[in-house]
């Protein structure tokens, strides 16, 4: 069911029930870090491994005593600069955070979402709430309550509405290593941002150090329908004679009687646009009857590094998993 109904939302994840909960990134699948009911579903609605660690959401600065210990001085700059906002930290957990959460790690993820629906939740709440993105495991995000309710329909009470997400891709994520700043993945906060606050990041080649963990694996984000990333899409067309062809641009239309359709991410070329639109447009590509979807390669900078990651995980070929 998909309502705006804040106080219920609240009271469905009072009784150890999950809710969708609207963020400025992406749509999460919520439920009490505490409840061991509610956290075992989310990774069953999902079908998600268990060994995947989830992000823990914060209302307030004073959750984080509750959750970490050693927060550094680096780790506050970034709090105060970012938060509430796209970025999420990995520190060192509190005993008291239940080991289902972090995958049996000794570290908890935790962002402060900002999106004024799910934050005055977070307010209301005793408790932190959990939430992976809010689609089964390796799955297009969602970016709208519609798309969620479409993935889990009766098997979800609630799917709270707060509209489109304004960022539209998931959080960039930051942990720490010898005090040393690393980022475990590219998202809606550019790293350029973030390293004109505190100067240089480490980039951690996650993918090969923890295969299992979602967003990190190659084929992610991912349609249903052949998907292929090209710098050169005009060319790439002539190869796929007699298929119907959709395409996912940046920010200028192709005309040949090939296409089906297409998507424009950003008329006038802008990537926090495009970041925005990226998911609606994917959903939409792969629900027409297409052979193939041909996706063109963004600038390598700014968030166009981010869009270029997601876009590269939907287009590996089934087959490589
Ligand atoms: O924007 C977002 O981050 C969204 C919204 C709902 O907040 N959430 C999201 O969650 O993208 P999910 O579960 O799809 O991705 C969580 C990522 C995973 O790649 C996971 O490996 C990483 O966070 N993660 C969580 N805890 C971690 C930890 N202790 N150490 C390293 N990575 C961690
Ligand atoms: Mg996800």
């Amino acid at each position: 069911m998909i309502s705006t109904d804040l106080y219920q939302a609240a009271q469905l994840l009072y009784h150890n029930q999950n809710v969708a909960i609207p963020t400025e990134t992406v749509y999460g699948l919520a439920g009490n870090i505490y409840s061991e009911k509610a956290i075992s579903n989310i990774f069953a609605l999902k079908n998600r491994p268990l060994v995947n660690p989830l992000i823990v959401h914060i209302g307030s600065r004073d959750q984080v005593e509750d959750l970490t210990i050693d927060v550094s001085e680096l780790a506050q700059k970034l709090m105060d600069k970012f938060w509430p906002g796209s970025l999420t930290l990995v520190l060192k957990k509190k005993e008291t955070v239940p080991t289902i959460i972090t995958g049996g790690k000794d570290t908890v993820a935790i962002r402060m979402p900002n999106h004024p629906l799910t934050l005055k939740l977070l307010q209301l709440l005793p408790f932190p709430l959990a939430a992976p993105s809010a689609n089964p495991f390796g799955c297009i995000s969602p970016t709208s309550a519609s798309h969620v309710d479409h993935y889990f329909q009766e098997k979800l009470p609630m799917v709270l509405d707060g509209g489109s997400c304004q960022n539209g891709l998931e959080s960039t994520i930051i942990g720490f290593e010898n005090h040393q700043p690393i980022l475990y993945r590219l998202g809606a906060i550019a790293l350029e941002d973030i390293e004109n606050e505190i100067g240089p990041i480490a980039i951690k080649n996650f993918e090969e150090q923890h295969p299992n963990a979602p967003g990190m694996m190659a084929r992610h984000y991912a349609p249903n329908t052949k998907t292929i990333m090209t710098s050169n899409v005009k060319e790439v067309l002539h190869l796929h004679q007699g298929k119907r062809i959709g395409l996912l641009l940046f920010d200028t239309k192709i005309t040949d009687e090939k296409i089906v359709h297409q998507e424009i991410l950003s008329e006038q070329g802008n990537l926090k646009e495009a970041a925005a639109n990226l998911y609606a447009a994917l959903h939409r590509l792969d629900a027409l009857p297409l052979d193939v979807i041909l996706v063109e390669r963004f600038p390598d900078n700014q968030l166009g590094r981010a869009i270029n990651d997601r876009l590269k995980r939907a287009a590996t070929a089934k087959n490589t998993i």
